[in-house]
């Protein structure tokens, strides 16, 4: 008995953007952005809305699944369209999801992997009204994001780097099946502030200065590339002893979308063979909590997954913040 996931489901913008449109924008060419991130293109939304692209992906998880089955729905993202209503409980509003507990959870780009380990240990443990004979038993974990809305486009640092999106996956709980076997998330202190987006507030009747606050997605690069690599290591360490399960026997690695030498530097350490890797960065840049939900949901739809292969997902991200989970097909 455990939690499988069931269905998986991602949502684009329409707008694709070359890097070559970038350097357009800022000091930059297409060479460079290639070789020192793999990205080619991103896309930005115009006209879709989180929520659209959070919903669009959701219903393509949920496909024919009795939406009263839904007991829990978590949105992960740092890029909401507002902070109240959560994108959750629009998103439970949106699809009529009427038996779903609802709410948001920010770990920036580690989001879906903190997302599917809550929703797990939640259905698991009979906390959104799973039971032996409760039918609603299963949970809609969404990363969703609009990094284009955060992003500092003067910053070729930056604006160069991220994406708009969303994934999503379908949990159950059976008594037949436990798809996921492993499952570890771990929080580093971010001391030097490497990895930061702040917020603007208002000035209120009672002080005489405005709190300013950086509003834009500020990153020192080569730290958090250090992290990653580093925390990535360390987390799916912590998976395969916990599992016993060998890095060659798993069959595929969905790894966070932040940058190419990283997932190369992660099969090199792992003595794996980079096409173990899912991939789709060159197309979609980093797009922080839907980067492994929408990566996950085109392994899945490629045809070569079959039942019983063990797939490892992993992500890191600010916080700083970092997991890893393994689940059979
Ligand atoms: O999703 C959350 C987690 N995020 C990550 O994991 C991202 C981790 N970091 C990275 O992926 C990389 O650090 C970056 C892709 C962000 C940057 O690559 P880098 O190889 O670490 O470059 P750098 O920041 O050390 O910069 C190298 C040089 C600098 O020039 P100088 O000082 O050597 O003259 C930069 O000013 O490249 C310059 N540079 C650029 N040049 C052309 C920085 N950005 C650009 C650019 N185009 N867009």
């Amino acid at each position: 008995m455990g939690v499988t996931i069931i269905g998986t489901g991602k949502a684009l913008p329409e707008l694709s953007v070359k890097n070559e449109k970038l350097a357009e924008l800022v000091e930059t060419d297409n060479q460079w952005i290639i070789d020192r991130t793999g990205i080619e293109s991103r896309h930005i939304s115009v006209n879709e809305k989180a929520l659209d692209l959070a919903v669009s992906a959701a219903k393509k998880a949920l496909g024919e699944i009795d939406l009263d089955s839904i007991g829990l729905v978590i949105v992960a993202t740092v890029s909401p369209d507002v902070l109240v209503p959560s994108m959750a409980a629009l998103v439970k509003r949106e699809l009529h999801l009427s038996n779903a507990v609802a709410f948001d959870l920010n770990t920036a780009c580690s989001g879906f992997i903190y997302g599917t380990w809550t929703a797990e240990a939640l259905i698991k443990n009979g906390m959104c009204g799973n039971s032996n004979t409760n039918k609603i038993n299963r949970a809609l974990v969404i990363g969703v994001e609009r990094l284009s809305r955060i992003v500092n486009w003067e910053d070729r640092g930056t604006c160069i780097l991220f994406g708009d999106g969303a994934g999503s996956a379908v949990l159950e709980y059976s008594q037949e099946k436990t798809g996921i076997i492993g499952s570890y998330v771990k929080n580093y202190d971010d001391v030097t502030d490497c990895l930061t987006c702040g917020m603007q507030y208002i000035k209120t009747p009672f002080t005489n200065e405005i709190e300013h606050s950086d509003m834009f997605l500020k990153m020192n690069g080569p730290q958090v590339f250090k992290f990653a690599v580093t925390a990535i290591e360390e987390v799916m360490n912590k998976v395969l002893t916990d599992t016993g399960v060998s890095a060659d026997e798993v069959k595929y690695y969905v790894p966070h979308q932040a940058n190419m030498r990283i997932i190369k530097t992660a099969a090199q350490r792992f003595k794996q063979p980079l096409e173990k890797f899912q991939v789709n960065i060159q197309n979609t840049g980093n797009v922080s909590a839907a980067s492994i939900p929408m990566a996950l949901a085109d392994l899945m739809s490629s045809g070569k997954v079959k039942s019983g292969d063990k797939i490892m997902i992993v992500g890191f991200g600010g916080g700083l913040s970092a997991g890893a989970i393994l689940f059979e097909a």
